[in-house]
């Protein structure tokens, strides 16, 4: 199965260091949204979305790219925030599943956050991601993807 990421960590990098670890582990290539135009998305069977979450959802543009996945495509969700509060994958996974992809599964987890108030008081979810939440992802992605 051959499997991308497409990513948009523009906040603190904090979800790309999901991406890297998967991708070092699973020498998977990626791409970050401002590259995915020039991706030929039919050559992979597994398609990775991840981004950070801005007013509970997927980053804007992330949410557009969803529309554009191909019908029948399998797809994962991948996502740091700073208050992990649920729900922040149902915007997403409606696109998704009303253009005929189907989402495998998503894992998110807590990223530094200094957005608005919060750089006041010297941000939240300091250290985040952890090694911890790294190795979460990595561990979510062998579960989905049967440990190829
Ligand atoms: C404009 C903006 C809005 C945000 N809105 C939320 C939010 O609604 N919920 C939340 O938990 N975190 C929110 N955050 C925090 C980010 O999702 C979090 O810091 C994330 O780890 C950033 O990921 P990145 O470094 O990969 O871009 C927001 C951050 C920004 C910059």
């Amino acid at each position: 199965m051959k499997s991308i990421i497409i990513y948009e960590s523009t906040h603190h990098e904090n979800t790309k260091k999901l991406v890297d670890a998967l991708a070092k582990k699973h020498n998977m290539k990626t791409v970050s949204i401002e590259n995915a135009e020039s991706v030929d998305l039919s050559e992979y069977d597994i398609i990775g979305l991840a981004a950070g979450i801005a007013f509970g959802k997927f980053y804007k543009r992330m949410e557009e790219f969803a529309a554009k996945i191909p019908s029948g495509k399998q797809v994962f969700l991948l996502y740091t925030c700073g208050n992990p509060s649920g729900g922040y994958v149902k915007s997403i996974t409606k696109t998704l599943e009303s253009n005929g992809a189907k989402v495998m599964g998503s894992y998110g987890c807590r990223g530094y956050d200094t957005y608005g108030p919060f750089k006041l008081v010297g941000g939240i979810a300091k250290g985040h991601p952890t090694e911890e939440d790294i190795d979460g992802a990595v561990v979510f992605y062998d579960k989905i993807s049967g440990g190829e």
